[in-house]
């Protein structure tokens, strides 16, 4: 199993890290496979009352592996891996926080829709390219983003591609708080450990009730990874991803 992912426990903390540096934590299937079995595992444990998502330093993630969809758009299996993570961050029974600095980009900033409280520095940009990419937004985030940013924020998020900076993303509802990156972790553990503190079960309604019925988000996944799979296989699609791979190092993706 890869080590691109970190699980470990501080008391009723679970510290799920992705440590992939080299490539900005992109996710692959592994990645996913392993943050699944955590959420998992901490939510059946009683000892763990609490899940954290980091990043390294620069880096909360790039996105889904690139070379990943590329398989999948040029005809092969790209497994239920992901499937599988977006269901566990949907019905997932315990508070999660996360800390974010630097990139987060595609479910490097849906997967925070998902989180009760989440920090990130002011070097952060939140920015998901799907359209440009030819796909669609994901992980629940064509319902989450206008619920909780508007309609007209969740368009230039999720439509135009528009980068958030962390004030940004504070103004909009998108994050909690903005912390500065020698603080991040402390910040997220010292919120982690403010929730470990709490009475667990009414902790557990409070957050219930706050977030409703899970069905509609379920639903709203499986219509997005519909299609989802079909725009990975289309020729706008195929031309970014090519784009992206065949790329020369000063030509990033994504400018600005
Ligand atoms: N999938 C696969 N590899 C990725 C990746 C991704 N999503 N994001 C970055 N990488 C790789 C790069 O190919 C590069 O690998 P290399 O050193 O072997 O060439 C390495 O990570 C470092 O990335 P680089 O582009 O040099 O860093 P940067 O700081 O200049 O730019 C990004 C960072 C995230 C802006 C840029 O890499 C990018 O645009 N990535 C694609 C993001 C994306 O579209 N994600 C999918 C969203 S749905």
């Amino acid at each position: 199993m890869t080590d691109h992912i970190l699980v470990e426990r501080q008391g009723a903390i679970q510290i799920i890290r992705m440590n992939r540096p080299d490539k900005k934590n992109a996710l692959t299937r592994a990645m996913y496979a392993k943050m699944s079995k955590a959420l998992a595992e901490g939510d059946a444990d009683s000892a763990i009352r609490v899940h954290v998502f980091l990043g390294v330093p620069g880096a909360f993630s790039s996105g889904n592996d690139l070379a990943d969809f590329m398989v999948v758009a040029t005809g092969g299996d790209g497994g239920t891996e992901v499937w599988d993570f977006l269901m566990a961050l949907a019905k997932v029974e315990k508070p999660m926080v996360s800390g974010v600095d630097g990139i987060a980009v595609g479910i490097g900033t849906t997967l925070n829709l998902h989180c009760d409280l989440t920090f990130a520095t002011p070097r952060t940009v939140f920015r998901t390219p799907f359209v440009d990419l030819g796909l669609v937004p994901e992980a629940g985030s064509s319902l989450l983003a206008p619920r909780v940013l508007g309609q007209q924020a969740a368009f230039a998020l999720l439509g135009l591609g528009e980068g958030f900076s962390a004030e940004r993303a504070k103004t909009a509802g998108l994050i909690y708080e903005v912390v500065e990156e020698a603080a991040l972790e402390a910040s997220v553990l010292a919120a982690a450990g403010q929730i470990a503190a709490k009475p667990p079960q009414a902790l557990k309604i409070a957050r219930d009730l706050m977030r409703g019925s899970r069905d509609d988000l379920v639903a709203r996944i499986g219509e997005e990874s519909e299609h989802f799979r079909e725009r990975l296989k289309s020729d706008e699609a195929r031309a970014a991803l090519t784009a992206f791979i065949t790329r020369k190092k000063a030509e990033p993706l994504l400018q600005g």
